[in-house]
């Protein structure tokens, strides 16, 4: 009897460690996303989660992924299959790049951090943000104090907005400089902040600020809250460091972003701007946020080493082109002579390859890492890094391709 019962009842080894119990019931980034959300106070989640206005930029970011599909090739030995591509002239392990975002410590109390350790443990380029919490030099030796796993020095890139003080960008430009930065990433998409909806219905601030409705949230997520008030203030960490920054708000009293963008960041951002950026920093830059051919062709006359054709995840202007669609048409124009990046919706390794196949050098990605960060800290990075890992290599080989950077759009089709 016992031993039938035996032959026919599967019991999973007991994982001891709690996050790791939780992180093996998750099969992919939905999954993530499922935990993050039972996890976090609803009004952080709201944050990390939404889009602008009615959220059709943020849906179709993933929607335009879906109607391409692969048109597979058979017997071409996939036994050994090589992930990775060249970006901004270096070698890199995979054809992916974390994006900035701001205020992410409200995911998890280590924040950028975690997420500067598990990409280097990888190889893998992460951008810090200017509204980010964790100042660039402490993600710089965060990031060094675990073994680089890619080719040559770490990459670190410090994602710039233009504040009206222009004082206070060249004072950072300088610290990123000091701290071996490889690349500048101007957000050039937020002359305004997006209208997010489910924020302005929250009375979202940042950090959140703690009132009744949040308290009893936090009652229900008890150990966020706990974790949330234990550990040291959320702030703009770089801002808070810098000593240009006069009296702009550090975030350490609760602010309405978008009151905040409108008071801080310059609207007259322009091409003048980006030659200003140029003549203070010797290192790469990159434009976020581009949109159009014409403005790809634009970055290639003005010397600009790569865009991130993106619509800020579809939190900026609704009704935005999915970016993914966006990169054929560029890529076809310019040739070549600029390096392009995508952001929006990347939530498997079979969107990196589509966006690969397509003619972006890389794929970027933010909200993967946030819902791992809010559903398992470092280690959902982890996880989340290995499932993105696994997942370009298992679309490679079943669509019977070997080397990343051979990918081209033979391998694609509309579905
Ligand atoms: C919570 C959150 C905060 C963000 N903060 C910034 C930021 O500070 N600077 C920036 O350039 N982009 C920011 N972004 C946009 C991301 O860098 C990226 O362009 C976008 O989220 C990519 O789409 P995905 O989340 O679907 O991968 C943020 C995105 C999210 C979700």
């Amino acid at each position: 009897m016992l031993e039938s019962l035996r032959s026919v009842v599967k019991f999973r080894r007991f994982e001891p460690n709690p996050v790791k119990r939780r992180l093996n019931g998750a099969a992919n980034v939905d999954d993530l996303r499922s935990i993050a959300k039972r996890r976090l106070p609803a009004g952080v989640f709201d944050y990390i989660d939404g889009g602008a206005e009615d959220e059709i930029a943020l849906t179709n970011n993933s929607e335009a992924f879906r109607r391409i599909g692969f048109r597979p090739r058979v017997l071409r030995d996939v036994s050994s299959i090589d992930t990775s591509v060249s970006l901004l002239g270096r070698t890199t392990p995979l054809p992916l790049v974390l994006a900035p975002t701001g205020f992410t410590r409200v995911a998890d109390t280590q924040g950028e951090l975690a997420v500067a350790r598990a990409c280097a443990r990888r190889g893998i380029p992460y951008t810090l943000s200017t509204m980010g919490t964790r100042s660039i030099e402490e993600l710089a030796a965060a990031s060094d104090s675990v073994p680089w796993g890619g080719e040559g020095q770490r990459r670190l890139w410090f994602q710039v907005y233009m504040w009206r003080d222009r004082g206070l960008v060249r004072e950072l430009v300088e610290r990123a400089a000091a701290a071996d930065y490889e690349a500048l990433v101007l957000t050039v998409d937020t002359a305004r902040l997006g209208r997010r909806e489910r924020d302005v219905r929250r009375g979202m601030t940042l950090p959140p600020k703690l009132g009744l409705d949040t308290i009893f949230d936090g009652i229900r997520r008890p150990g966020w809250t706990w974790t949330f008030l234990r550990n040291e203030p959320i702030v703009f960490a770089n801002v808070a460091t810098s000593s240009a920054a006069g009296d702009i708000d550090d975030g350490s009293r609760a602010v309405d972003l978008a009151q905040h963008i409108q008071d801080q960041f310059d609207p007259s951002l322009n091409w003048d701007d980006v030659e200003w950026l140029r003549s203070i920093w010797d290192g790469k830059i990159l434009l976020k946020g581009v949109q159009s051919v014409a403005d790809t062709e634009l970055a290639v006359a003005n010397g600009i080493d790569a865009v991130c054709l993106s619509n800020h995840g579809g939190r900026q202007l609704d009704g935005a082109p999915a970016p993914i669609e966006l990169v054929a048409p560029c890529r076809d124009a310019v040739d070549d002579s600029i390096e392009l990046i995508v952001d929006g919706g990347i939530r498997r390794g079979s969107d990196i390859v589509k966006a690969r196949a397509l003619g972006a050098d890389a794929a970027m990605a933010a909200r993967v890492y946030l819902y791992a960060l809010g559903a398992g800290g470092e280690l959902g990075v982890d996880w989340m890094l290995d499932f993105l890992t696994d997942g370009v290599r298992q679309t490679m080989a079943l669509c019977g391709q070997t080397r990343a950077q051979d990918l081209t759009r033979e391998l694609l089709t509309e579905v």
